[in-house]
């Protein structure tokens, strides 16, 4: 049987390597380690990257903080109105609890996010450039309290970007922004 690949001559195997191999390899490594400190320096410096602060909540405690807000609120006919700035959506199959709410543009809100079963994801769009969008993993376990503005009144669309189960394209839930005073 012969290949089709035929062996370089002599004890190639026994060579030193060859000085233009070794700047490859060299300018190869290097470039590894800008990438990495270029990995590393993205997520402390731009605003690319998530903000906020995460905690550790179990399901039942979530679910006290969330229905205790849920009786602060006010119910309204396009949705609830939080009592002050701070937000809680609690992610669950297959639906948003706390939304649709009503928040003001121009308000910073602490949106708090968690999961009650799996992980769900929290992808927000507003209706005119539903293109436009940012996206949150929301865990359960974890209460993610996320400070968010909205600039323009409009409504914004929470669909789940995880996929969570047999009712994942139905997990869909809104904000309602309004002009602020
Ligand atoms: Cu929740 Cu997909």
């Amino acid at each position: 049987m012969t290949s089709p690949i035929k062996p370089p001559d002599g004890n190639w195997w026994n060579q030193p390597v060859d000085r233009r191999e070794s700047i490859w390899l060299g300018l190869g490594a290097a470039w590894s380690l800008i990438l990495f400190g270029w990995m590393s320096t993205w997520t402390r410096v731009g605003d690319q990257n998530p903000i906020g602060e995460t905690f550790r909540v179990d399901a039942d405690e979530y679910r006290e903080k969330m229905s205790a807000y849920k009786d602060e609120a006010t119910e309204t006919d396009d949705g609830l109105v939080p009592p002050g700035t701070d937000v809680y959506l609690n992610a669950m199959r297959f639906q948003w609890d706390g939304a649709p709410v009503v928040l003001e543009a121009g308000t910073e809100y602490d949106i708090h996010l968690s999961a009650l079963d799996v992980q769900h994801g929290f992808s927000l769009r507003p209706e005119e450039a539903l293109s436009q969008q940012i996206n949150l993993q929301v865990l359960p376990g974890y209460e993610w309290v996320v400070p968010m503005t909205f600039d323009e009144p409009d409504t914004y669309h929470i669909i789940c970007n995880e996929f969570c189960g047999q009712g994942h394209r139905t997990m869909h839930g809104t904000i309602v922004v309004e002009e602020g005073d």
